[in-house]
C-alpha cells in the first residue's frame, strides 16, 4: 500500500509495546526506539514505522516525503486529567498559599473550588467556550492530542450541563480529541453544607439519568477526600453511576488516605487519580484490581507540597501508572505536559521511558481509547508529537520549555514550527 505522507529521518522515534493492555510495573521499563527513524502515513492513520529509507513499495508519485533530521517523534501526548471547562482564573489565591494557607483551609472558607463553581455559574456557555478552547490550543502546541476532561465547576444541572455542552461542541471543532468525564460531586455546593447526602442523591436520582440521556460524558468521577466526600458516598455515587453504563474514575488519597482506593479496587475502576497519599496496601489492591494510577505531580509542585505519589514504587510493584496535568484554576493551572513528563523524572526519579509510556500508551488505556491512539500500531490515528531534540532523553534533561515544533492529528500537520496551522 502507498503512503500519503511519510516524515523521515528522525533521530529517534520513540514507540510504546501495545500489548493489548495498559503497561503494569516492569513493562513500562521498555519500549522499541527506531534510531534515523520514519512514519508512514495513509489516510489520516499510521501505515508503518522503520528505519533508514522507507520501502519503495510505500511511495508513489503522490507520497509526500518530509525531511525531520534532527528531531525526534512520539505518538501525540495524552493528558489524561484535566478540569478544562471553568470561569475566571484564581490567583488571588496565590498569596494565601505562598502565606502558607492550606488548600483544604482555602476551600473550607469558601474559596478554592468554590469560587470558581460562582465565577462558572455566571459565565456563559461563548465565555467558556472561547476560554477551553484557548486552553486546548495551549495544549495541542506543548504535544497533546487527546485530553479528558470533568465538569465539576456547577454543583447544579444548569452549570455542569453548560460545562458538559462547552466540551461536546469543543470535541466535535477542535482538533484535540476529547474524552468527557461528568464531575458534578466535585465539591459539596454551599446550599448543600448541612447535608451533603442530599447532595449525592440530587446526583445520583436527577443528574447522572440526564448526562446519559443527552451522552455527555463516557466517565464519572468524584473528589474522594477529607471535607469533601466521604468513601461510603464516593461508592454509592460511582456504584450508581456504573449502573447506568458509566466508566469510572476517582480522586482518591489526594491530601488524605481517607478510602478512596478501597472503593477504586471495589468498584474496579479505570483509574484512581493524584494517590499522592497512598499505602503500601493501597499499592497493593491497586495492583491485584487492575486499577490504573493516574498521578499528577504538577498538582503536588503547585501545592507547594512534597509529598510526591510513590511512582517508581507503585511501578515496582507491578502498578500500570499514567501522567497528566490536572489543569484546573486552583491546584494546577498549567497547559504544559512536558513539564510534568519532566517532574515525573526530577520529583519522583522516573525514567524517560516510563514516562513516555505513561503519556502515551498508558494514557490512552486511562481513557479507553487505545484503540485509536498511544502508539504508532498500523491503523491508530497518525497523531504524532515532533521535538526538537536529538534524542529522547534531551526532553526531560532540558526541562521548562516547550521543545515541540511540530504535531499531526490524524495525519494532518496541525503545528509547525511552534505555531498552530489555521
Ligand atoms: O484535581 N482535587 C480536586 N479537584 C482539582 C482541584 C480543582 C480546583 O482547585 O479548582 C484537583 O486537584
Ligand atoms: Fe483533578
Amino acid at each position: 500500500m502507498r503512503a500519503n505522507k511519510i516524515l523521515v529521518h528522525f533521530n529517534q522515534v520513540f514507540c510504546p509495546n501495545d500489548k493489548g493492555y495498559a503497561l503494569y510495573g516492569e513493562d513500562m521499563s521498555h519500549a522499541m526506539i527506531i534510531e534515523d527513524g520514519y512514519i508512514a502515513i495513509k489516510d489520516g492513520k499510521i501505515l508503518k514505522i522503520g528505519s533508514g529509507n522507507p520501502d519503495k513499495s510505500l511511495i508513489d508519485e503522490q507520497t509526500e516525503i518530509i525531511d525531520y533530521s534532527g528531531k525526534i517523534a512520539t505518538p501525540g501526548l495524552i493528558d489524561c486529567h484535566t478540569h478544562l471547562v471553568y470561569g475566571d482564573s484564581r490567583e488571588n489565591e496565590f498569596a494565601q498559599k505562598l502565606a502558607g494557607v492550606s488548600y483544604l483551609d482555602i476551600l473550607k472558607n469558601g474559596g478554592g473550588i468554590l469560587s470558581t463553581v460562582r465565577a462558572t455559574r455566571s459565565s456563559s456557555e461563548n465565555v467558556l467556550y472561547e476560554k477551553s478552547k484557548h486552553l486546548l490550543d495551549q495544549m495541542l502546541v506543548h504535544g497533546v492530542t487527546t485530553v479528558e476532561a470533568k465538569s465539576g465547576y456547577g454543583l447544579d444541572w444548569e452549570t455542569e450541563h453548560k460545562q458538559l455542552k462547552v466540551v461536546k461542541v469543543l470535541e466535535e471543532n477542535h482538533v484535540i480529541d476529547l474524552v468527557s468525564t461528568f464531575m458534578g460531586a466535585h465539591a459539596i455546593p454551599e446550599e448543600y453544607k448541612a447535608n451533603p447526602d442530599a447532595f449525592v442523591d440530587l446526583i445520583i436520582e436527577e443528574m447522572l439519568p440526564k448526562v446519559k440521556e443527552e451522552q455527555l460524558a463516557e466517565f464519572c468521577d468524584i473528589f474522594c477526600e477529607t471535607g469533601v466526600f466521604t468513601p461510603e458516598q464516593s461508592y454509592r455515587l460511582l456504584n450508581a453511576a456504573k449502573a447506568l453504563g458509566f466508566k469510572l474514575r476517582i480522586h482518591a488519597d489526594e491530601i488524605d488516605s481517607i478510602g478512596g482506593v478501597d472503593v477504586a479496587s471495589q468498584l474496579e475502576t479505570v483509574s484512581a487519580e493524584h494517590l499522592m497519599k497512598i499505602t503500601d496496601e493501597g499499592i497493593e489492591k491497586l495492583r491485584d484490581s487492575h486499577v490504573i494510577g493516574n498521578l499528577l505531580p504538577a498538582t503536588t509542585f503547585s501545592l507547594m507540597e512534597n509529598t510526591y505519589a510513590p511512582a517508581k514504587k507503585m511501578i515496582e510493584k507491578g502498578v500500570a501508572i499514567t501522567l497528566s496535568t490536572d489543569s484546573n484554576p486552583g491546584s494546577c493551572p498549567t497547559a504544559n505536559l512536558q513539564f510534568v513528563m519532566q517532574l515525573g523524572c526530577f520529583k519522583m526519579k522516573l525514567q524517560p521511558i516510563q514516562v513516555l509510556n505513561a503519556v502515551t500508551i498508558n494514557a490512552a488505556y486511562s481513557v479507553c481509547r487505545e484503540k485509536v491512539c498511544g502508539s504508532f500500531d498500523e491503523g491508530k490515528n497518525a497523531d504524532i508529537a515532533i521535538f526538537d531534540a536529538p534524542n529522547i532523553d534531551f526532553i526531560f534533561y532540558f526541562f521548562a520549555t516547550n521543545l515541540v515544533t511540530d504535531v499531526y492529528k490524524n495525519g494532518r500537520c496541525v503545528v509547525a514550527n511552534g505555531a498552530i496551522v489555521k
